[in-house]
């Protein structure tokens, strides 16, 4: 006699047997469970799913029980596939959603952030300075005439009558240009000063004449608070008939009203330069004493040194071998010159002691000057 269903020993295929596959079950929803995104899922999904997995190999296994066994096994492996690919979707979504939450955080814009990180520019003193001088000048018929900064030395200095040899060439500290061939002295120099444009204007432009010449020098000195080799001059010629020193006068009075504001005194002492006669150096009542030499409280002033004078620039009524030399005839023609250091009058009026912060184009610098258009 033989009992029923004796065929089937649930021990020969032990993957199918219940704790079994509850044990490939629980294993794979640990994994499942475990999976920390969603590379970690697919590979979860492999090694309890896919083909060589648990589950799918007790699955196999099935077709060998007899048909009486078959049932009951094909149930209990159904449902533990069918909760081992519940389980799966339902972390696949999970994970999902938690990557897109992640984007969206991680690229969201900002939109109170600032938009615009770039620190805006500031127009650099000695050129607005140097702008709003040409304007003022421009207001009284004035034009605005430039020149190269490498420059003949005719123009430099023979025109403005250097003479070749002359002690005055050699305080002009000047920066030679080599020629093609390496010769020392080509005839051309960075130009020492912006008066060789008087020469330009001089020759090039119909009588009478009014220009204003603003422009960069070079000279060998070396950098230190008061010297640079490259600064900015400006440049004041007029030719007319009958122009005086009382002419020179108002223009140096309307410049340093310009400059510094109304009120000042100016002051001509004598002094030499070959291409105006007589010559004297500009001082103006300093602004920040009014010339009384000491503060409200009876200190020494510092800013004049207690002088009540600043010195600001040189002038003269131009020398008539320079209008000779560019072709005017000087018993009908006159005319006067002045010129001055654009950071040096900067500085007087700012009360910037040390030149090299001119230079620096440090925006601080320029900042502080506000934002002039
Ligand atoms: N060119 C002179 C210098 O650089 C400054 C100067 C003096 C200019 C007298 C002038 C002038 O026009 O008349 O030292």
């Amino acid at each position: 006699m033989s009992a029923p269903n004796n065929t089937y020993d649930p021990v020969e295929v032990a993957a199918l047997a219940p704790d079994a596959v509850q044990r490939i079950q629980a294993d794979a929803l640990a994994a499942i469970a475990a999976a920390a995104d969603l590379d970690q899922l697919k590979a979860v999904r492999i090694a309890h799913a896919g083909d060589r997995a648990p589950i799918t190999l007790a699955n196999a296994e099935i077709g060998a029980l007899p048909p009486a066994a078959r049932a009951e096994a094909g149930k209990r492996v159904g449902a533990a596939r069918g909760a081992i690919r519940q389980a799966l979707a339902s972390r696949q979504a999970e994970l999902e959603e938690e990557r897109d939450r992640r984007v969206l955080v991680d690229e969201a814009v900002d939109v109170t952030l600032p938009w615009d990180r770039t620190a805006a520019g500031a127009r650099h003193p000695v050129t607005t300075v140097g702008e709003h001088l040409a304007d003022v000048f421009v207001d009284m018929g004035y034009e605005v005439a430039e020149g190269p900064e490498v420059e003949a030395e005719w123009y430099n200095f023979d025109a403005l009558n250097f003479p070749p040899d002359h002690p005055a060439r050699d305080q002009y500290d000047t920066i030679f240009v080599a020629g093609p061939d390496g010769a020392e002295r080509s005839g051309v120099v960075l130009r020492t000063h912006t008066s060789p444009v008087q020469i330009r204007a001089l020759l090039t432009r119909p009588l009478p004449l009014y220009v204003v010449s603003p422009g960069k020098c070079y000279r060998t000195d070396t950098l230190d608070a008061t010297h640079s080799p490259v600064f900015n001059q400006i440049e004041c010629l007029a030719v007319d008939e009958g122009l005086t020193m009382a002419d020179l006068r108002g223009a140096i009075d309307a410049f340093v009203t310009a400059m510094f504001g109304a009120g000042l005194q100016t002051r001509l002492r004598p002094d030499y330069f070959p291409f105006t006669e007589p010559s004297a150096d500009v001082s103006m009542q300093c602004h920040v004493c009014r010339g009384a030499s000491t503060r409200p409280g009876g200190q020494p002033c510092r800013v004049c040194r207690s002088q009540g004078w600043i010195e600001i620039a040189g002038c003269g009524m131009v020398n008539p071998r320079v209008l000779v030399a560019c072709g005017i005839d000087p018993e009908r023609y006159s005319g006067f010159a002045f010129g001055l250091g654009i950071e040096r009058s900067v500085m007087i009026r700012h009360g910037v002691a040390d030149i090299r912060d001119t230079l620096e184009g440090d925006l601080r610098f320029s900042r502080a000057f506000g934002m002039e258009a």
